[in-house]
C-alpha cells in the first residue's frame, strides 16, 4: 500500500491521500486463527496521535489507542488516572489519521468495572466519538460477563490478561506474572472465560512464556502477546517504547531505534544555530518581491 502526500494549505500540513483501500475488520482479524493456528501474526502498536497513526497504519493489523498514552504522553505516574475524555480524544486523531488497521481503544480505568451497564454506556460514548472498531478492557474472569454483554450489543472488545497494568495498586508492581502454578492456572483460566464470553483477540502481558503458550493453546481467539511469547497469534509493543524514546523500558521491549537520542542531537542543533543566529538561513525567510 502506497500513500502520496500533499500540502493542505488550510493547516500548512503534508496529509496522506490514501490510495482506495478497505480497512480490515474485526471478523478478518478473527478469521486468521484457525483450528488454534494463526498462519498470519497480527501486527500491532500503539498510537496516540494521527500523525503516528499515519506512519505506522500501512505496517500494521491493529493500532491501540492504549491508556499507555497516561505516561508517554502525559507523563501520570500510571494508567490509573487516565480519563475517558482522553481516550475519546486521542482514539478520534487515530482514526483520521488511519485507513487500513483495525483502531482498538482502550477503556480507562473504572469507566467499565462496575457493571456491564457502565462499562457499554463508556463504549458507546468511545465508538460514537472515536470511529473505533473496538475496545480493550483489562481483566480476567470476573470480567466475562461485562465482554459478554458488550460483544451481544454490537462492541468487539479485546480483552486482557496477566499483568493488568490499571491493577499496579492490587497487584504492587508491574513484575511478570504467573511464576506460581496457581497464579498460571488463574491466567489460563482467565483467558478461557474471556474467550467463551466472546472476545475476539486477547491482550497477553508480562506472563511467563509456557503460561502465554499454553493460554494461546486453549483459546479460540488470536492471542496478542507483549512480554509474553513469539508463539502468541500475534504482538503488541507501546511505539515510543521500540522508537528508543526512554532510557529505562521493560524488559521485553525491543528497540527498533534511538529516537530520543536523535531528538536531542537536533535540539541541541537547532538551539545552538539560533543562538549564533545562523537560523534562520535565507532559505527559511520571505524577502519582499521585486
Ligand atoms: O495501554 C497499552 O498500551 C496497552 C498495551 C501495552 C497492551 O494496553
Amino acid at each position: 500500500m502506497s500513500t502520496t502526500y500533499k500540502l493542505d494549505t488550510s493547516t500548512s500540513r503534508a496529509n496522506p491521500t490514501p490510495q482506495p483501500m478497505k480497512r480490515l475488520t474485526v471478523p478478518a482479524i478473527q478469521r486468521r486463527k484457525v483450528e488454534g493456528v494463526c498462519a498470519q501474526p497480527i501486527v500491532m502498536l500503539t498510537a496516540y496521535t494521527a500523525r503516528t497513526a499515519q506512519l505506522l497504519d500501512a505496517h500494521c493489523d491493529m493500532l491501540l489507542v492504549g491508556d499507555s498514552l497516561g505516561q508517554v504522553i502525559y507523563g501520570l505516574p500510571s494508567t490509573v488516572p487516565v480519563t475517558l475524555d482522553m481516550m475519546c480524544a486521542h482514539g478520534a486523531a487515530v482514526v483520521r489519521g488511519s485507513y487500513h488497521s483495525v483502531v482498538v481503544v482502550d477503556m480507562p480505568f473504572g469507566s467499565y468495572e462496575a457493571s456491564p451497564e457502565q462499562a457499554f454506556a463508556s463504549a458507546s460514548r468511545i465508538m460514537k466519538e472515536t470511529g473505533a472498531a473496538a475496545v480493550k478492557l483489562e481483566g480476567g474472569e470476573a470480567m466475562a460477563p461485562t465482554i459478554a454483554f458488550l460483544s451481544a450489543r454490537g462492541i468487539p472488545v479485546v480483552g486482557h490478561v496477566g499483568l493488568t497494568p490499571q491493577a499496579v495498586n492490587a497487584l504492587g508492581g508491574y513484575a511478570a506474572r504467573g511464576r506460581s502454578d496457581a497464579e498460571a492456572d488463574k491466567i489460563v483460566n482467565d483467558a478461557k472465560a474471556l474467550d467463551e464470553a466472546g472476545a475476539f483477540a486477547i491482550v497477553i502481558e508480562g506472563v511467563v512464556e509456557p503460561i502465554a503458550i499454553a493460554a494461546t493453546k486453549a483459546v479460540t481467539a488470536p492471542t496478542i502477546g507483549i512480554g509474553a511469547s513469539a508463539q502468541c497469534d500475534g504482538q503488541v509493543l507501546v511505539t515510543e517504547d521500540m522508537l528508543g524514546m526512554f532510557e529505562r523500558t521493560a524488559r521485553f521491549v525491543k528497540r527498533y531505534e534511538t529516537l530520543a537520542d536523535t531528538i536531542e542531537k537536533a535540539a541541541q542543533q537547532y538551539a545552538a544555530d539560533v543562538r549564533d543566529r545562523s537560523f534562520p538561513e535565507a532559505a527559511q525567510t520571505y524577502q519582499p518581491k521585486s
